[in-house]
């Protein structure tokens, strides 16, 4: 049943361990050219073997992604506001047509609950996901956070349990106290973002933690690709999602050069 659609996501989470280590580099959409993606492809292309899938806008997959690399790709298809703009007034930029032509295995948008716009953006999904479905491709929600709301389990199990109500196949959201209250609440996988660049040390343990806690593994950026050692800290985070690593056995392997 659904053979596009699980196929689709099997090209994202890996049926053999049931988790997936996606590398997001979408942040351009609003933020620009990003400490660590000015030169995107230069960044992007020696992670492509040790990534399950890319997180990225269109433009970028167009521009600096290798077509015959066989990476998967979700793509990135909400935006509108920079960061000098209200960041809760996305719309869908990129069609469902543009995804296929792509060989998107999944696309995804963010939700801003909580923040001015919150209604749209939830109303935004759900159109997204009604189209998306009719072509079994899977939409994966985003939980933006709006500048004045705690990241807390109460806040992000709210808007997590909201984005898989309206439809979405899997779920982006970040770590928090009492992570497996989200996910307990939560019945589509869900993905965990890293947030911004802290310490390897502590981004392999907040990872490992929320892989304890029942995420199906992370869609991380920033501690991936800032880091002095994006090869060793991919690996390292792999070594953690898929083979349940000890974040001692993770920390050796990104230190190695
Ligand atoms: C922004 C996003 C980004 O993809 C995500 O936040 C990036 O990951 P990281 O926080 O790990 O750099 O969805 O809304």
């Amino acid at each position: 049943m659904g053979f596009g659609i699980n196929n689709r996501l099997s090209r994202i989470i890996k049926p053999k361990t049931g988790k997936t280590v996606m590398l997001a580099v979408d942040h351009g959409y609003f933020q620009g050219p990003t400490t660590g993606l000015r030169d995107l492809k230069k960044t992007v292309t020696p992670l492509i073997p040790h990534t399950d899938c890319l997180f990225i806008t269109r433009g970028m997959v167009r521009n600096c992604i290798d077509p015959r690399s066989d990476v998967s790709v979700c793509l990135r298809v909400s935006g509108g506001p920079s960061i000098l703009g209200e960041l809760s007034n996305e719309d869908i930029t990129t069609s469902l047509e543009e995804a296929i032509r792509l060989n998107a295995a999944g696309v995804g948008m963010s939700i801003f609950v909580g923040a001015p716009n919150e209604d749209r953006t939830i109303a935004n999904l759900g159109r997204l996901v009604s189209e998306a479905e009719r072509y079994g491709m899977p939409v994966l929600a985003v939980t933006a956070i709006g500048r004045e709301m705690a990241r807390d389990a109460r806040y992000l199990s709210l808007a997590c349990r909201i984005a898989a109500e309206i439809g979405a196949r899997f779920v982006k959201t970040y770590y928090c106290e009492d992570f497996y209250k989200v996910v307990e609440g939560c019945p589509v996988p869900i993905v965990m973002a890293g947030g911004k660049k802290i310490p390897e040390m502590d981004a392999l343990q907040m990872t490992a933690n929320a892989i304890k806690e029942g995420a199906s593994g992370v869609d991380m950026g920033r501690n991936i690709f800032q880091s002095d050692n994006p090869v060793g800290m991919i690996k390292a985070i792999r070594a953690i999602v898929h083979k349940g690593a000890t974040v001692d056995e993770a920390f050796e392997i990104y230190s190695k050069k």
